[in-house]
């Protein structure tokens, strides 16, 4: 037996520390005068204690050997036979009672960490760090981090400069990581926070997720500026200008980072106000305005902070990261997608709560109701009595029978709950018995089972593991036996990174309404509002081989999920369109459809999309086109097909036939082909022609503002009376013009301006040919300039009444009484001379600093528009009393020109106003119209209805996520 005195050791070797007769070596530690000490050591013990001084001693000997002790010789107090060192940086620095606390560790091996406060302790583990007793440093981080983690937290400031300083401190610094990852909001109310440095600081106003309100992040940043700052007056009333200068240059980089539409008025009023000479001038002028008005800022702004990351309660932000990369490990990740698209947060993957056993019960019938069909899922499991949580991925849907599916990409894993380190991930091996379908089963994987949950997935001999088809065990001894185990809670997520975001913007048609279908040209251009689809795509993502595309919604409860499977080349899928009713998905089929009909593949791929938008619905800013659009572009990038812009546009305008519409293909043209900085002049005839253009500088500068009426203008529940209608109006239109001035059949206007042509006219339409057309409607309906009934028309068009359904009604639901053609023909063919004379004077433009030439130019462009929205509102009959109403109030408040936009009959009017007058021009009409009409409107969503817009780009494929 070995009997063990280890304290009298440990108190006679520390006892050798007041022997200064045997010692051999002599150290300096300290460099204040009042607070330096000479410790006499001992070589020996040193030597076999510390790597640190061992490797000292090696090259004093070695050198010694020499005669030549190098830098130590300098100091060496030969004396007494003794080598003493002083002056190095290294103990220069430190601290000769800290130091002591080193030594007589090393001497005795002890040591009382509840003798020391934490600063001592941090000075301790730091100054044991550099001299590499590692035994000491690694207990330190240890104790530190485990039994001292919120005393930690309270001096993160410490915490950081230390981490920064040594990198090695792992312990440390990982703890630091996922402090700050995970609870950065915590550091705000550390002790130390003013001392934290900039770096540290703007990294932290940078974390969209902060759970902080935006007044509390602003009163301490002010604070940490103030600190920063040395002597400012404590009274703040007495601060001068150069005090403010100080603060504001100190808080630089910091301001920019506060999320100030996110405080609310009255605080902005009493908190930030105050500060106001440090905020930039631009930004403090569209705060005013907001508060004052409600005015949408000019500057751009940062996204508000959205602490809801995901709904877990068991998953923590490195979880999600470790299992995103196993699943990006995986062989091939063409799996679903539930990303949340704005996110900026670094974890690739969003996961999606979509089943918790304390919400939604813990049955396998509950878990095949939530989770089947859903596409690839993570199943996470607490277990009851311990700190672990285990779970598995599945890279497709469940299902409730079937037996063992195949796959080479499942795994199953076991993690800390507060961490990942040494996490269990444990990949399939045998993948023929990947995952486990059945009704009395959950979550099943592998042959042994290797996880299974079962019937009451709470009760422990239902719940178990033993490792078989999975490279390792997930629970302590399941290599060898089934291990039973009793679950607390678990969840299930779906959510993979999607392989690709397609989006697509909405337009404002700044002139050129109702003429496209006529085939003349329109002057549009793209915002920045858009629709955006999250894609992922795979071979098939159901098990039956059917090809089954699934959309979602970021506003969920409005537009519920569907699904649909795809139904060969030609019928693709079915849309079905009940009257007046508009089905939210039936615009993705309709971009699905033609996408597919045009690529005629025998095997295109299973999609999941995630859908989100912020074009007002019917607003006139055509959002049904953008999500058209946007859905092409996702179908055909999903499927590999390498089409070009005016391809797309194509096929995305023959696809809202789909749900009955007679569109033209403006909204999709600029949705897709538009530029940035540019409007679009499109020509649709004899090919699809869009041509970006600058819009003139003049000064001072033009701005198109953007107003939504707030009544909504349904296209396809209103289309027989409305849209449809006007189409037809047209088309009959000019099949009289065409008969009656050159005996030919004509489809559409824009077919009986060519037929000039022969008469030596320049090719194409020009304004001599619209003017000449324009005459001879006047002439030609001068005795009937009111609308024909069906019997009329019938003797007009010496046609009978059903040869004209067949030809200009056709597939179309229409309702009228009379059918208007003086009026829309005369509309059609003046508001294309508009369209031109516009395109004209923006070409020309004009030199900006020419006033006179500026205002000739503004005032041509606003008539322009002013006689378009009279013609849509006379002629026409597409405005409503709101529009007009709208018009009249920006006409009198600034807008020089003012117009209805889109179809109308409600939804939006862009104006044209001088960029100097915006903000008092979007003031009063919120004041005229949106405050009396719509006196219960929230501050955002009046700076949702109002907003000055600058031409934005067309559509794109973001795959770089
Ligand atoms: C809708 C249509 C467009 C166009 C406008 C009116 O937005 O989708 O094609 O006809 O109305 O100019």
């Amino acid at each position: 037996m070995v009997l063990e005195f280890l304290n009298e050791l440990s108190h006679d070797f520390t006892k050798l520390l007041e022997n200064k007769q045997d010692s051999d070596f002599s150290i300096t530690i300290g460099s204040e005068p009042d607070n330096v000490k000479v410790f006499h050591l001992h070589r020996l013990i040193l030597r076999a204690r510390s790597p640190f001084f061992a490797a000292i001693f090696n090259l004093t000997t070695t050198k010694t050997n020499t005669n030549k002790i190098g830098e130590f010789s300098k100091n060496a107090d030969s004396s007494n036979n003794q080598l003493a060192i002083k002056n190095e940086d290294l103990f220069k620095n430190t601290s000769p009672a800290i130091f002591e606390v080193i030594v007589k560790f090393l001497y005795g091996g002890a040591f009382n960490v509840k003798t020391h406060s934490l600063d001592e302790l941090f000075e301790i583990l730091v100054t044991a760090h550099k001299f590499r007793v590692k035994s000491l440093t690694s207990y330190l981080e240890e104790y530190l981090t485990t039994k001292r983690a919120d005393d930690l937290r309270q001096k993160f400031a410490q915490l950081t400069k230390i981490v920064y300083e040594n990198s090695s401190l792992t312990k440390l610094q990982s703890f630091h990581n996922d402090a700050t990852e995970n609870a950065a909001e915590t550091i705000f109310e550390c002790e130390d926070f003013t001392s934290l440095s900039e770096a540290t600081l703007v990294s932290l106003l940078r974390i969209d997720s902060l759970r902080l309100k935006e007044i509390e992040i602003w009163e301490k940043v002010i604070k940490w500026g103030i600190f920063q700052c040395q002597n400012l007056p404590a009274d703040f009333s007495s601060w001068t200008a150069r005090h403010f200068e100080t603060l504001r240059v100190n808080l630089s980089c910091c301001i920019p980072l506060i999320r100030f539409f996110d405080i609310s008025s009255e605080d902005f009023h009493q908190k930030v106000l105050p500060y106001q000479q440090i905020i930039p001038d631009q930004i403090l002028k569209d705060l005013i305005d907001y508060h004052r008005a409600g005015y949408a800022p000019i500057t751009p702004i940062l996204p508000s902070r959205s602490p809801f990351m995901y709904s877990s309660t068991l998953l923590r932000k490195q979880h999600a990261r470790f299992l995103s990369r196993a699943i990006e490990g995986s062989s091939s990740i063409n799996g679903i997608s539930t990303p949340c698209i704005n996110s900026t947060s670094q974890c690739s993957y969003e996961f999606r709560l979509i089943l918790r056993g304390s919400r939604d019960g813990f049955s396998p019938s509950i878990f095949h109701r939530f989770c089947d069909g859903k596409g690839p899922t993570i199943t996470v499991i607490k277990i009851a009595n311990s700190e672990k949580l285990i779970g598995g991925y599945c890279p497709f849907s469940w299902q409730s029978k079937g037996g063992y599916q195949y796959t080479t990409e499942s795994f199953i894993f076991q993690l800390h709950e507060q961490t990942c380190k040494n996490g269990i991930l444990s990949r399939v091996v045998d993948p023929t018995k990947a995952v486990y379908f059945w009704q009395t089963f959950g979550p099943g994987f592998g042959n042994g089972p290797d996880l299974a949950l079962r019937e009451n997935f709470k009760d422990p001999s239902q719940s178990f593991c033993r490792q078989k088809s999975y490279e390792e065990p997930i629970i302590p001894g399941a290599d060898r036996r089934r291990v039973h185990f009793t679950t607390e809670e678990y969840e299930r997520y779906d959510g993979c990174s999607p392989s690709f975001i397609a989006r697509s913007p909405g337009r404002v048609n700044l002139i050129g309404e109702h003429i496209d279908y006529a085939g003349f040209g329109v002057l549009p251009m793209a915002i920045s509002r858009d629709v955006l689809i999250a894609v992922s795509y795979e071979d098939t993502n159901n098990n039956n081989g059917e090809i089954v595309v699934e959309i979602s919604n970021i506003q969920n409860t409005r537009y519920p999920d569907r699904k649909f499977v795809y139904q060969g080349k030609e019928r693709v899928v079915d849309i079905e369109n009940e009257e007046g009713v508009v089905e939210w998905g039936n615009y993705f089929k309709c971009g699905y459809k033609g996408a597919l009909q045009y690529l005629q593949l025998n095997r295109p791929k299973g999609m999941r999309c995630l859908i989100d938008g912020n074009v007002p619905e019917g607003g006139g800013l055509s959002s049904s086109a953008a999500f058209t659009c946007c859905a092409v572009l996702a179908t055909c990038f999903a499927n590999g097909a390498q089409l070009n812009k005016i391809q797309l546009t194509e096929i995305a305008a023959s696809c809202e036939r789909f749900i009955g519409l007679g569109t033209g293909n403006m909204d999709q043209t600029a949705s897709i082909c538009s530029l940035l900085d540019h409007a679009l002049y499109i020509e649709f005839l004899p090919t699809l022609t869009p041509t970006p253009i600058k819009l003139p500088t003049i000064n001072p500068p033009l701005a198109f503002v953007i107003a939504n009426s707030l009544t909504k203008a349904d296209k396809v529940a209103t289309a027989p009376t409305n849209y449809n209608l006007r189409v037809v109006e047209t088309k009959i239109a000019a099949y009289y013009l065409g008969r009656q001035l050159f005996d030919k059949d004509c489809e559409i206007l824009r077919n009986v301006v060519d037929l000039y042509d022969s008469d030596n006219h320049k090719k194409g339409v020009t304004i001599e040919k619209l003017n000449a057309l324009s005459h001879e409607i006047d002439r030609l309906f001068e005795k009937k300039q009111e609308g024909y009934r069906l019997s009329e028309l019938s003797i007009l068009l010496e046609l009978d009444v059903s040869e004209i359904k067949r030809r200009f009604i056709g597939q179309y639901t229409i309702r009228a009484e009379t059918f208007h053609l003086y009026k829309r023909a005369k509309h059609v063919i003046e508001e294309s001379l508009r369209v031109l004379k516009f395109y004209e004077a923006c070409v020309r433009g004009c030199d900006a600093d020419d006033h006179s030439k500026s205002e000739e130019l503004f005032d041509t462009l606003s008539k322009l528009m002013n006689q378009s929205h009279a013609s849509c509102r006379d002629l026409y009959d597409c405005s409503c009393k709101e529009l007009d109403q709208l018009v009249e109030i920006c006409l009198g408040n600034g807008a020089k020109g003012s117009r209805l936009t889109g179809a109308g009959w409600g939804g939006c009017t862009v104006s044209l106003v001088p960029l100097n007058m915006v903000n008092s021009f979007i003031h009063n009409v919120r004041e005229k119209y949106y405050r009396p009409l719509f006196p219960n409107l929230s501050k955002a969503e009046l700076s949702n209805v109002i907003f000055a817009t600058t031409p934005g780009s067309g559509a794109a494929v973001i795959i770089d996520l």
